[in-house]
């Protein structure tokens, strides 16, 4: 099979700022807890009226420019988020009108939380190996806002919203592109990071409401445990499946949900920190946004050079986890 290959990228964050500061106005919390517990030092949250769509449709945007390639020459839309603009149907609909692509442009969304970007590569990097799809667009966005509680300080403090996105398309040349990729979840966990109301199970009703099970819910010191084991293990799988030492990595683009797990996730791979690139004090928690925003910025900024292995992992609610080996 061909390798797949990343021909741009792109990502977007709303203009409004929300700082720790602020935050200690609404619950009762400090930016000194926030940041030492955290790292997060702000979030952006979207603006009224300004929906997941529009969001990834900016990422979506700037990605295509940076590949050269014009809406039309897509022919897959592939976008992980926990929080599509609609129930049904899917975001990916939604986005492939205002964006402007084919009607012969497969569109689907993924739920892998905040693996959702690593399950969207892997997906659609296999269906354009399979010469089937020739290249395809894949976005990871988020309006957390709209289902944080608000009131609740050990969850309201540590999510933001943001897209990134990727184009991909094939590469004759051998050894480049995406090298592989392990994909799992820890089904059993499923406890540990939720939202109660609004599925089949529970539909609204003015008492949920009332309670905010509309809401995310999360055991956080679990979380903690159970992602860095996750993440760590991640790591080490797709590094013994390709054949490749930690020591080879130029960069790892962690899922930023937790300053303090990145650092955990260095010391567990003889890394040092200025391998990882690290953005969760800009943007918070911005799940399946989390690796494109960064993916992208790392780029922008020159971090990664041709020939460079990057290493992306991540976990997220499910719990899911997720690793992928790119070499540029
Ligand atoms: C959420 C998290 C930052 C909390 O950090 P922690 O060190 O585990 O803190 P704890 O939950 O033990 O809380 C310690 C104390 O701070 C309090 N606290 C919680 N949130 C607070 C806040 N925003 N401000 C001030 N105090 C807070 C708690 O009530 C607790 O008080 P108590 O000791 O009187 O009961 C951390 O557990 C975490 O990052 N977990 C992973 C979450 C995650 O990544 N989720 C996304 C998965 S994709």
């Amino acid at each position: 099979m061909p390798s797949t290959v990343i021909l741009g990228t792109g990502s977007y964050a709303p203009a409004r700022v929300l700082t720790n500061a602020e935050l200690s106005t609404m619950v009762d919390t400090s930016d000194e807890w926030i940041r030492t517990r955290s790292g997060i030092r702000e979030r952006h949250i979207a603006a009224p009226g300004e929906s997941t769509s529009d969001m990834a449709v900016h990422a979506a945007k700037a990605a295509l420019q940076d590949a050269g390639l014009a809406p039309t020459d897509i022919d897959l839309l592939v976008v992980a988020t926990v929080t599509p603009d609609l129930v049904l149907p899917a975001a990916s609909c939604i986005i492939q009108h205002k964006l402007g692509l084919r009607t012969d442009t497969a569109c689907f969304d993924l739920n892998a939380a905040c693996s959702g970007f690593v399950y969207a590569l892997d997906t659609a990097s296999a269906m354009v190996a399979s010469g089937r799809y020739k290249k395809a667009l894949i976005i990871g966005v988020e309006k957390l806002s709209s289902v944080v509680d608000w009131q609740d300080r050990t969850t309201c403090v540590l999510f933001g919203d943001g897209a990134g996105a990727a184009v991909l398309g094939v590469s004759d040349q051998p050894g480049v592109g995406l090298l592989g990729t392990k994909l799992g979840a820890y089904g059993d966990c499923v406890d540990l990071l939720y939202i109660t109301h609004g599925g089949s199970d529970n539909p609204t009703t003015p008492e949920s409401i009332a309670a905010r099970n509309h809401c995310i819910r999360m055991k956080g010191k679990e979380v903690f445990k159970i992602a860095v084991r996750a993440m760590d293990e991640a790591a080490r799988d797709i590094l013994e499946q390709q054949g490749v030492t930690a020591d080879q990595i130029a960069l790892v683009i962690p899922h930023q949900a937790n300053l303090r797990i990145i650092e955990a996730i260095s010391q567990y791979l003889k890394l040092p920190m200025e391998r990882f690139y690290v953005n969760v004090d800009r943007y918070g928690n911005t799940s399946a946004a989390s690796i494109p925003i960064a993916l992208d910025e790392a780029r922008r900024a020159g971090r990664i050079k041709s020939g460079d292995i990057t290493l992306l992992v991540a976990f997220g609610a499910g719990l899911t986890y997720g690793s992928a080996l790119i070499r540029w």
